[in-house]
Parts: C-alpha cells; sequence; structure tokens
C-alpha cells in the first residue's frame, strides 16, 4: 500500500465523518479519547503491541484484551520475537511510532510505524551499541522535525542514558551519552484488566479507536469462522439431513489454466535428504558433523557421530592435515595395534538391508605408514552377526578411492557396517559411503527408490528445492550456495543445516535436476535475496543487513553462472562442468525463484531489485519468482506484493499454513486477485493436522486454485517429507522410517490433483437443496480439460456430514465415452487411513452421482471434443 495514499485515506476518512457528524451527529461519541499502548510480559514478552482506551484516564477498556496491533519480528523464532517496554508516540505528519526493546542484551532497539495502528510498515533494528544493551527506548520530537531516541545501557551493572537523533528513523546520529536527568520518563503504569501494566498514553481520534476496536471484532469473528472443524461441524450440522444438489458444467465457456498448477515443494527438513531422500546409509560419512550444527547443545553431535570403535587394540580419532579438499577437512585415522577389531557406522538408526539386494561401497582412503593394508567390510547386527561382507585392498600413501560391493544376506531394518583393518598399522579413511545398488532410477549416488516412486506418483509439474528457509539460512554464513553442493562428492561443502542437523550436499543441485528430469518435472530452485532468514540467531539476529553491496556483484554472478550450468552448451566453462557430472544436455532450466518469505525492508528490496533486474537483462527467458512473506496478509505480504508490482516481476511465491476452517472461508482467496498484477506460485501452505478432514479442506481449496488457474501458476504442499522420530515440523506430506513410506491423507489430495490437472478451467456451477453460506461453502467443484487426452476432468468435494445426491449436466461437451474412471477418497473426519478407491461409472450428458459424506471424488471423463 502507498503511505501517501494511506494517509491521504484516512485524513479523507476522518474529515468525511467529522462533517457528517456536524451534519449527522451519531450519537454521543466523543472526538478523542486517551489511549495507552503496552506489551504485556506474557510468553515471555513475545505478545506484542496491546491498546487500551479511556475517556478521563481512570477507567480503561482494553482492546481486546489479548489482541496484538504489533509483533516484534526481531531474531529467531519464538522466543527471541520480543516486545519489551513499547514506547507509542504521534509525530506531526500524522504518523504513529513504536520504539521497543527487544531483550535484556542487544544494543538494538526497534522501530516501526503506522497510519491506522492496524497496519505497520516494516520493522527496523538498528544496532546503536557494541557490547551493551538498550533498554527502555523512547523518542522526543524536536523543533527542528528531528527526532532524539534515548534509551538505558547497564553494562557492568552501571545505568547510563545515550541517544541518537534521526530524521526519519532510517538515518542515525553518532551514539552520545547524555544526561538520565534528559530522559522523558513519559511510560505510566495503569491496571489493564486486573493487571499493571506499563506503557505510554497518547490522546487519539475517536475514530481511530473505533477502527482499532473494528479490526478486533472483524478479528475475533474470523478467528471464530476460522476454528471451524470435525468436531464444530458434528454440531453446527447435528441435524442436516441429505441434500439433493444439481452441478452443471458447462463446456463451451473455458479459460485457459497453468498447466504447472501441482509441484511439490522439497526442504531439507526433517531429514528429508540426509537419511531420507538421499540413499546414502551412512550416516556422517565425512566426518563433518559439528557441535556447531546444533549450536553446542549436543556434546556428542560431533565429527565422530555415528562412528565407534568394536573391540581392542585400536584406536579411532578426527583428523584434519592432510584432508582430501579444504570443503572435506575431517577424516578417521584407525591406528591398529592388534587387528580382529574394527570401526562401526550404526546408519541413521539402523541400517536397513534386503536379502539379495547389492549394496556399494565405496572408502577414500591412504597408507600413513606406507604400509599397504586389506581391510574386511561387512554388514553386521547387535550382536556381530554377519549379513554380507567383501575385502578391499589400500595401497596407496596418498587419498585413493576405492570401491567395492557386497550382498545382503537377510533382511533387517537395524543392521551396522564394520571396517576391519587386517594388518596393524595406521589408516586414514575417508567418504565411507555405502548406497543400495537400487535407487531410483538406479543412479549412482542416487535417490531411494521408494521414497522418489511416491513423489513422483503425485505427477508433480515442478519440483522446488532446496527449501524453505534452508535455502536463505540461519545467518548469512550459511546461505545455501548452489555451487557448494556440485562437483565430485569430497570436495563439496556440507554445512549446518538451519533445522538443527547436518547437510552434507551428497544431494545437491546436480542431483536435485536430474531428479526433475527423472520425474518429468520442471526444476524450480529458490535462491536467497541475498538476505538470509529473518528468524536468523547465528552470527547475529535476523537478516544481518544482507550481503554487503559491494559483494553483490560476485553473488548475481553465481546466479548467471547457475543458469549457464543449467542450461548453457558443453563447451561453456559451467555447462562443461554439468556435462563432466554425466549431463551433457541441459537441464532446461526457465524458473527461478528469488528469497523466501524474507521480511521485506529496505535491506531485502534493494537486493531484491539487483538481482531481479540483473536476471532479466542478462537472462530476459528466465521466469523469476518474487518473495511476499510468510502469511497471506501483513507487512511482508503487502510491502511484498508493492515491491512485486512495481518491477513488474512475473510471478510472486505465497507462504500460508492455517487451520481447515481458513481454507474453507478464502475459497474466494484468489477470485478478488487483479490479473494484471504479477502471478501467484502458491509455493507453501498446508492445513494444520494430517486428517480426511484437513485432506478435504486442502481439496476444497485447491478446486478454488484450479478455478483461478489464471492467476494462481503454481502450488505446493509444504513440507514434504519427515522422517518419523527426527521431524521438527508437523504436518508433512509424506512420514517414513527405514523402511516404509506413509504418505498422510493429504498426500492423496494432491496426488488425485496431480495425476488429473487439466489445462482448460471450464464454468460450473452447483445448485444445493439448502441454500445456506455454511453449506454452500462445503461442497464446491472444479472441472477441468485436459487438451492432450481430450479428457473431462471433475473434482467435486462434500466435507458435510451428510451425503449430496447429484445431478450432473454436462452442456457442450463433444460425445462421451459410457463410463468413467471415478476415484473416492472418504472416510471419517478424523480419519488418519483413508485411501482414494477407484471404480467405474456409467456417465451421460445428464447422469446421478451421489456424493458421499466427507468426500473427494474425481470423475475422469473421455470425450471426443476437439
Ligand atoms: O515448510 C517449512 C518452513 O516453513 C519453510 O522452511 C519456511 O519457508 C516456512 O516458514
Amino acid at each position: 500500500m502507498n503511505r501517501t495514499f494511506l494517509i491521504l485515506s484516512f485524513l479523507l476518512l476522518y474529515i468525511s465523518q467529522s462533517l457528517q457528524a456536524e451534519v449527522l451527529p451519531a450519537g454521543n461519541q466523543p472526538d478523542s479519547v486517551y489511549l495507552f499502548s503496552y506489551a504485556t510480559s506474557k510468553n515471555s514478552n513475545t505478545n506484542g503491541l496491546h491498546f487500551a482506551w479511556s475517556i478521563n484516564q481512570e477507567d480503561w477498556n482494553a482492546i481486546g484484551p489479548e489482541m496484538r496491533f504489533l509483533f516484534c519480528d526481531y531474531g529467531r523464532w519464538g522466543v527471541e520475537k520480543r516486545m519489551i517496554t513499547p514506547f507509542v508516540f504521534h509525530t506531526k505528519d500524522g504518523m504513529w511510532h513504536c520504539v521497543w526493546s527487544l531483550n535484556e542484551h542487544t544494543g538494538t532497539f526497534a522501530h516501526a510505524e503506522s497510519v491506522d495502528l492496524i497496519y505497520w510498515y516494516p520493522q527496523t533494528y538498528p544496532i546503536v551499541m557494541q557490547d551493551n544493551n538498550c533498554l527502555e527506548p523512547e523518542v522526543l520530537q524536536r523543533t527542528d522535525g528531528k527526532y532524539t531516541v534515548t534509551w538505558l545501557s547497564t553494562a557492568n551493572g552501571v545505568k547510563k542514558a545515550y541517544g541518537v537523533t534521526t530524521p526519519d528513523f532510517k538515518n542515525y546520529s553518532p551514539v552520545n551519552e547524555t544526561a538520565l536527568s534528559d530522559r522523558l520518563n513519559q511510560r505510566r503504569k495503569i491496571q489493564i484488566s486486573g493487571n499493571i501494566e506499563t506503557g505510554t498514553v497518547q490522546k487519539a481520534a475517536w475514530q481511530l479507536v473505533e477502527g482499532l476496536l473494528n479490526k478486533q471484532k472483524m478479528n475475533a469473528y474470523r478467528d471464530q469462522q476460522w476454528s471451524e472443524n470435525a468436531k464444530s461441524d458434528s454440531l453446527r450440522f447435528a441435524s442436516l439431513k441429505n441434500l439433493d444438489a444439481t452441478i452443471t458444467i458447462d463446456n463451451s465457456k473455458s479459460k485457459k489454466i497453468s498447466d504447472l498448477l501441482v509441484g511439490v515443494f522439497f526442504e531439507d527438513i526433517n531429514y528429508a535428504a540426509d537419511g531420507g531422500l538421499y540413499a546414502e546409509l551412512i550416516q556422517n560419512r565425512d566426518f563433518e558433523y559439528s557441535l556447531s550444527d546444533k549450536e553446542g547443545r549436543d556434546k556428542s553431535w560431533n565429527s565422530s557421530k555415528a562412528w565407534r570403535l568394536n573391540g581392542n587394540g585400536i584406536t579411532f580419532s578426527v583428523d584434519s592435515v592432510s584432508s582430501i579438499h579444504p570443503n572435506n577437512s575431517h577424516y578417521a585415522v584407525l591406528k591398529i595395534g592388534t587387528t580382529g577389531s574394527g570401526l562401526i557406522n550404526e546408519g541413521f538408526n539402523g541400517i536397513a538391508i534386503k536379502a539379495g539386494e547389492k549394496y556399494n561401497f565405496s572408502v577414500f582412503a591412504f597408507n600413513p605408514d606406507k604400509k599397504s593394508k586389506n581391510l574386511l567390510v561387512r554388514l553386521i547386527g547387535k550382536n556381530g552377526e554377519n549379513y554380507g561382507e567383501t575385502k578391499i585392498s589400500v595401497n596407496s600413501a596418498r587419498w585413493k578411492k576405492v570401491e567395492t560391493g557386497l550382498i545382503a544376506t537377510k533382511t533387517v531394518t537395524d543392521a551396522q557396517l564394520e571396517i576391519v583393518p587386517q594388518s596393524t598399522g595406521t589408516i586414514a579413511l575417508d567418504m565411507i559411503s555405502l548406497f543400495p545398488e537400487n535407487t531410483f532410477k538406479g543412479h549412482k549416488n542416487g535417490l531411494r527408490a521408494d521414497l522418489a516412486q511416491a513423489i513422483a506418483d503425485i505427477h508433480p509439474r515442478f519440483v522446488r528445492f532446496p527449501g524453505g528457509c534452508v535455502a536463505h539460512g540461519d545467518g548469512l554464513a550459511n546461505i545455501y550456495r548452489w555451487k557448494n553442493t556440485v562437483g565430485p562428492l569430497e570436495t563439496r561443502k556440507p554445512q549446518k543445516n538451519l533445522w538443527g542437523y547436518h547437510q552434507t550436499a551428497g544431494l545437491g543441485y546436480f542431483e536435485y535436476f536430474q531428479f526433475c528430469e527423472d520425474i518429468g518435472a520442471v526444476p524450480l530452485p529458490v535462491i536467497a535475496a541475498a538476505v538470509p532468514c529473518q528468524n536468523s540467531a547465528t552470527g547475529g539476529a535476523g537478516q544481518q543487513g544482507g550481503i554487503p553491496i559491494c559483494d553483490m556483484d560476485t553473488y548475481i554472478q553465481d546466479i548467471f553462472n547457475l543458469i549457464e550450468w543449467a542450461n548453457g552448451d558443453v563447451k561453456t566453462k559451467w555447462g562443461k562442468m554439468r556435462a563432466e557430472a554425466g549431463h551433457p544436455k541441459p537441464f532446461k532450466l526457465k524458473y527461478i525463484g528469488i528469497g523466501n518469505e524474507d521480511l521485506i525492508n529496505d535491506i531485502f528490496e534493494e537486493r531484491f531489485t539487483m538481482i531481479y533486474k540483473a536476471i532479466q537483462e542478462k537472462h530476459p527467458e528466465i521466469t523469476v519468482i518474487g518473495t511476499v512473506g510468510p502469511s497471506f496478509e501483513g507487512t511482508d505480504y503487502t510491502e511484498g506484493w508493492k515491491i512485486a508490482a512495481k518491477l513488474n516481476v512475473p510471478m510472486v511465491d505465497e507462504h500460508y499454513y492455517q487451520s481447515p476452517g481458513w481454507f474453507i472461508h478464502n475459497q474466494d482467496f484468489y477470485d478478488k486477485y487483479d490479473r494484471s498484477k504479477p502471478k501467484v506460485y502458491l509455493g507453501e501452505y498446508a492445513s494444520w493436522g494430517s486428517t480426511l478432514y484437513n485432506a478435504l479442506a486442502e481439496a476444497l481449496y485447491l478446486t478454488s486454485l484450479e478455478r483461478n488457474g489464471d492467476v494462481v501458476s503454481m502450488s505446493s504442499y509444504a513440507p514434504l517429507l519427515a522422517r518419523e522420530g527426527n521431524t521438527q515440523w508437523n504436518p508433512d506430506l509424506i512420514y517414513f522410517n527405514h523402511t516404509e513410506v506413509k504418505p498422510t491423507v493429504c498426500y492423496y489430495t494432491q496426488q488425485l490433483f496431480g495425476q488429473n490437472a487439466g489445462d482448460l478451467h471450464l464454468t460450473g456451477n452447483v445448485k444445493i437443496s439448502e441454500n445456506k453460506d455454511e453449506i454452500r461453502k462445503r461442497v464446491a467443484i472444479s472441472a477441468v480439460r485436459d487438451s492432450k487426452s481430450n479428457d473431462l476432468i471433475l473434482k467435486i468435494v462434500n466435507i458435510l456430514p451428510v451425503a449430496v445426491n447429484t445431478q450432473i449436466k454436462l452442456e457442450g461437451t463433444g460425445e462421451l465415452y459410457p463410463t468413467a474412471v471415478c476415484t473416492v477418497l472418504t472416510g471419517a473426519p478424523n480419519d488418519k487411513k483413508a485411501r482414494p478407491v477407484t471404480e467405474t461409472i456409467a456417465v451421460s450428458k445428464d447422469f446421478p452421482y451421489n456424493l458421499p459424506a466427507h468426500s473427494f471424488s474425481v470423475i475422469r471423463i473421455k470425450t471426443t471434443n476437439k
């Protein structure tokens, strides 16, 4: 929203209401009241800014009382998003401002401003103190129009006051110490809802306060709608009887919709990559796990994690003096005094093997003592059972890769790998790897076949990778750099995973692109907009100023290099590298996401604009997808859209995780989108839960995405994968363990939409025997045509607890085949195990179809339409 426009609209509203008030008095309302702004200490001060109003400064009315009008977005998720001692003030230009303290130790305060106290412009966090804190900030508006911000700092237990001046809360003078007595000390203590709260009191126009009250009422109303769920539905519709409906589809009225609508979002969260889709069976194969991966919280998470010795007469240490490559500095050294003992890897909580299947073992090794050695490599059980073995010889005094294969003799889920030196002396080992021969499509360094197949079965039109927050990383140093993930495995750069574990980069850009090609999906890499995750906590907090502007050319060049690596001829530098990795043909990269739900502020805008313009100029063939924050509303959403519209970015990435009720009540979300603005990639969404009710709420919403397939070009449920026992985020689309793939019911919604996509949307209409809003919102249809097959595909969702007897009328179609394939997903609303069932049904241009209660039906009709 344009700020001047907002201010003007607000003033106009104010003036028109005042004029109205003069002509037509609206009851007995005050011109102005007192407004108390405060933050409570609840939830470690993370509840944000609250308001209360009073006519006499004695009797106070809380707005809410738990309604937060401004939420602090500084630092790591959860406990760091604190608003302490907010100081709200009103400036002569009509703006409201709020400054607050963030914590007890950082030399930073926060600032945000607003016209109406409801919509707040981006927050800033100026760093004003080094090695000292910044408490109780307050602001004085000076006669020269500038502002003086002062605060208290308490390093070494000595309380001092400091201050800066600023004309605009963007540029600040150097810090000066100031007298404690110069402070305004305007904060007051007021009893609100029985508690004493500290804050500031200002006079405010009644219209402004009424706006706050209306906003609160509206939020309460929508919260009530969005909290509707299977349980409340069962009460709401307790007396509802089966309904009748007529569904009319007009084949002659169609519009083109995106043929990329359903894709997948892959992020290395929940052990989705190492220990998940990436088929490597050895954990910490490169000895690069580090205490810092988990910020020192887990002392066992170090370079020898998952490794141990079996037996005596042998020592195991991790060294870094003669690394294979600077990116992979650690390796194991075994000093063998007596033979018979070995080094064991436990895999990812055990190694799952299948009797009769081949496993490919490889290792980089050398003999520091220059004495050749044989190694016995075997799969063993917990009690030393032998599940298959082989031998290798290490005869080099320099790093050398040795490879072999072994056949498993038993099917178990908890095998371990043991390497047993057959002679005494010293040996160095690194990149100790074991892959099943049977990877997806048989690739070396490949993917776990069953998981990859489950993804392929969705028939996703695109794969987004490598995240999510992993793409922009925990701090500047953790931003995901594609170049670190390609080339020989031993040269790739592993790093801490933002989700609190380790990424080997074994599943890197080459493997992602290859997977896309294997499953016929468009690759969609997402690259950080030169800012790290706004929830970062490593190396500072939040965006940390972004990549320095002087380094932006190099950063942008890396993106150009990616485009050349993916699409360039084998004669180009980067195209050659792709060819050397085994893929001379280009990968057909067409889309690149820049940014992931970032905090949209000046730091972001400057960098995003540089990247976007550079790609647009040098590679107009690439569609850049921008980012508009982590929500369907709020500052990042509004400001992100503003930037995208200003720059004419072709598409933006929207994210929202919400209740099923939200999805039921927002099916018109895109109906109102301006078709002349950027298109939408709904890059992350899911309803909270994995029951049939969730799957149906998502199916309802997906019918609305198909209807709006002219503006919504892509969508992906998130996250995709989660390893049981290593899950940081719920719900996910597919859970798994060593051997099993466990798709959720929501997976089948994605699959039914993915497998039954169309490129033309047909006008459709549902008329239900009971014409109530709450009923109409719970029955949805979408009719699409797939112009390749000529199939007419009807998707019908009924989230009501009663059946709906429908009569389906197909107008303007060519000849229909008399039978159609009908797939139905139905069950009890809390069912987590419902699966689609397919049958053949008779169809015609006017046929009856009974929609079961709580069901999603897909009817695929063959036609002779041209
Ligand atoms: O999908 C999980 C996380 O949700 C993603 O990493 C992030 O983009 C979003 O906050």
